[in-house]
């Protein structure tokens, strides 16, 4: 008996490791919902449908202007790729705006150095209304992404009850795993069941999941960027300490080179989701996206940090009185990284703080570099003697994130 049950809970275990190896920092790339959402119309509007089309020519252009050399190596499908199930009960892509099927788009993604994600919903229906991944179809359609080469799999939960979930997520791991093939795994589950514990069990999820998405759709606003953090710092507790290398909160897709945020939102955007060890998916049109965009999401400090190997999430330090948060994420090699984020709404706001203020000793050395330029400038920040109060001056006008990194003196 003793044995029976050592036995079952090996094979249990075996079951619930996502032994995949992956995603040991934040996944960067390109994901088509935010910015493309389920135009399948593609006779009226060619360009911008979900396509083989749109999928080719963005990951041409992640290959040509510097995105893949960055990091930003995933291009991924979301909802409304699929035409049906065939007659064997695999899935098939729309035949119409995929003609050439999933295998072409991630053979072309692979010889440009990209990976290709793809979408599918634990559920009677994707969110959309297309045909989802019953529990009876988990390992047909593991194999499927398999076969087609496909190296992420976003796996929503619309249309499905908690316990199909309960039993859905950790079965789709298990057939990735079982495929041989590496696909990285995205979890919507957690977003399903409000995010936290009790319903969300974040152990489970680290153990099944590369990443997941613990919270509400992002839409292209300021509001909804403010909504998700918000959100995430008011259950940082929980949320924290659960994210590490290989498994990562999602708080949802940049919204940066879209309509909805001004230049400074979106270099706060960039700023925040770095400090929160946030996947960097992009989600805008790369044909056309402006210069000044292009620098925030290339930012290479930013990157750097996003990226840093000890894979530890932020967290939100200080909100002060004057509506200033303070943001601090440890790095490896003994480096810190602190955002400065103003909710203010009125003016330029010259905030003062200190080195005890924000936890740092003052028996070292520190340094500061300022992205402000998007570019990474070294420059002094803390005097000579450090005991004396230091300011960051001014956190620039209302809802903008000065961005500083202290280090220490002889390293990074
Ligand atoms: C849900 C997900 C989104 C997107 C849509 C597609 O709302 O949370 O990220 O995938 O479905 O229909």
């Amino acid at each position: 008996m003793l044995l029976k049950t050592v036995l079952l809970l090996t094979l249990v275990a075996q079951v619930l490791v996502l032994e995949n190896g992956l995603l040991r920092t934040p996944p960067m790339g390109w994901l088509a919902w935010e910015r493309f959402r389920c135009n399948i119309d593609c006779d009226e509007d060619p360009k911008n449908c979900i396509s083989e089309r749109l999928f080719m020519e963005m990951a041409d252009l992640m290959a040509q202007d510097g995105w893949r050399d960055l990091g930003y190596v995933y291009l991924n499908i979301d909802d409304c790729w699929i035409g049906e199930r065939d007659d064997r009960g695999r899935l098939v892509p729309d035949s119409k705006r995929f003609p050439h099927g999933i295998t072409f788009l991630a053979d072309y993604a692979h010889s440009l150095g990209l990976k290709l994600g793809i979408y599918a919903d634990m559920g009677n229906l994707t969110c959309m209304g297309f045909p989802g991944t019953t529990l009876d179809k988990v390992e047909l359609d593991a194999q499927t992404f398999a076969e087609w080469k496909v190296d992420m799999l976003k796996l929503d939960g619309c249309f499905s009850t908690r316990q199909e979930r309960i039993e859905g997520y950790p079965k789709m791991s298990a057939a990735l795993n079982a495929t041989g093939r590496s696909i990285a795994f995205s979890c919507s589950w957690p977003a399903y069941e409000g995010g936290l514990p009790p319903e969300v069990n974040y152990t489970l999820l680290a153990n099944i999941c590369n990443l997941w998405r613990n919270f509400d759709d992002i839409q292209d606003s300021w509001r909804s960027v403010l909504f998700i953090l918000d959100w995430f710092v008011k259950h940082q507790d929980i949320l924290q300490p659960v994210a590490g290398p290989g498994h990562w909160n999602d708080p949802d897709m940049l919204l940066i080179g879209n309509f909805g945020l001004s230049y400074e939102q979106a270099r706060a955007q960039m700023a925040l989701w770095t400090v929160l060890a946030a996947p960097l998916f992009m989600s805008t049109d790369l044909r056309t996206i402006s210069p000044q965009n292009v620098n925030i999401l290339q930012n290479p400090l930013m990157i750097k940090i996003n990226q840093d190997p000890l894979g530890i999430q932020g967290r939100m330090i200080l909100k002060e009185k004057s509506l200033i948060q303070v943001f601090k994420r440890p790095l490896s090699g003994d480096t810190n990284v602190v955002v400065f984020f103003s909710r203010r709404t009125d003016m330029p706001f010259r905030y003062h703080s200190s080195l005890a203020k924000l936890n740092f000793s003052s028996s070292r050395i520190y340094e500061h570099y300022n992205s402000q330029e998007m570019e990474t400038i070294q420059m002094p920040l803390v005097e000579e003697c450090l005991k004396k109060m230091w300011y960051i001056c001014p956190v620039p006008p209302s809802m903008i994130s000065l961005f500083a990194v202290l280090v220490t003196y002889s390293q990074w």
